[in-house]
């Protein structure tokens, strides 16, 4: 079958032939429909992952749509965390237990896109950050979690959301989205946002150090990445003033229930319209490229590759 296939830690896959999974018991082969780059599938190939260098070659690939026994399903798989292939091929090993079936009309291209990206807004936003109704919400970035993030606040009940990005591109993603404000990353969040019960954040650096000086006494911040910075320079003095809540999110804490309750519930949104990221649909044969431009930026939106 037709797979992408990384044969070397820090290159890009290409594509290659390779056998056709064989199913371990409790395994199922899924005929994959859509499979999704995200910023784990980039990391994990990079080989300085904290999950380790993979063992090579292998399939990468954390999570696809495709059809068993000809019913849609979600599926996660522990490529590049774990030896084994993912769904960037025709064909896909997955854990039967792990499966998500989805509601008719379910587009699998969007949910694809949307994926364990809005897994991580939603959760992060409703579970770790115990969003109420009528609370402001500062939402950082506006890649695939940004976007999604911003959408599941207004669906959660939020009363007002506040974007930032750093390119004029993001800010006018966060606007599709609905964000009630928009605003660049320097911008005085104090002013925009004071008050704010709530910061999503996939940045930290100094983004999310300036978006927190915004947040009420008692306010919680979620930080769920670090793509403006690994460290980020708060000071004790903010955190102890206001009695800050700040806490770490990363999806691999869900139990399979609670994951494949939010995929339910992304499904379900997305079915009624109600939720999309900008996202570029790429044939599988053209992978290469494709990593290329997803790790450098310049993808036009969240690629998401077909077989
Ligand atoms: N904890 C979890 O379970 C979990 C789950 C999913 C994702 N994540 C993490 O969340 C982060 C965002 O994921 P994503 O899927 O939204 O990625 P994405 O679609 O690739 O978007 C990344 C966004 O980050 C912005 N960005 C990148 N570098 C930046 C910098 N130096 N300063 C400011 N903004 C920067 C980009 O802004 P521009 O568009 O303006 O360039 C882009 O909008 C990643 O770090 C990812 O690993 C964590």
């Amino acid at each position: 079958m037709r797979a992408a296939l990384i044969v070397r830690p820090g290159q890009p896959p290409s594509l290659a032939d390779r056998d056709e999974p064989s199913p371990a018991p409790g395994e199922v082969a899924v005929d994959v429909l859509a499979a999704p780059i995200t910023p784990l599938d980039l990391l994990c190939a990079t080989g300085t992952s904290y999950f380790g260098v993979p063992a090579t070659p292998y399939v990468p690939g954390v999570q696809g749509i495709g059809t068993v026994d000809g019913h849609a399903v979600w599926f996660p798989t522990a490529a590049g965390m774990a030896p084994g292939d993912g769904s960037m091929a025709a064909k896909a090993p997955a854990r039967r237990e792990d499966l998500v079936f989805l509601p008719d009309g379910v587009d699998p291209v969007v949910l694809a896109a949307l994926g364990l990206s809005a897994v991580a807004a939603h959760m992060a936003l409703t579970w770790r950050g115990e969003l109420a109704p009528g609370e402001t919400v500062i939402v950082l970035g506006c890649g695939a979690v940004g976007q999604a993030a911003i959408q599941l606040a207004r669906l959660a009940g939020a009363g007002r959301v506040v974007a930032a990005a750093r390119s004029s591109e993001g800010r006018d993603r966060a606007r599709r989205a609905g964000a009630d404000a928009v605003v660049a990353l320097d911008a005085d969040f104090s002013e925009v946002a004071a008050g704010a019960d709530l910061l999503l954040d996939p940045l930290f650096g100094a983004p999310a150090a300036a978006a927190a000086q915004a947040l009420r006494p008692g306010g919680r911040w979620v930080n769920l990445g670090g793509s403006a910075g690994e460290t980020c320079p708060v000071s004790s003095s903010l955190l102890r003033s206001r009695s800050l809540r700040l806490s770490g999110y990363t999806n691999n804490e869900l139990t399979a229930q609670q994951r494949a309750d939010a995929i339910a519930t992304v499904a379900r949104h997305a079915v009624r319209g109600e939720l999309t990221v900008d996202h570029e649909v790429v044939r599988l044969a053209d992978v290469s490229d494709a990593w290329r431009r997803q790790a450098e930026g310049t993808a036009g939106g969240r690629i998401v590759l077909v077989p």
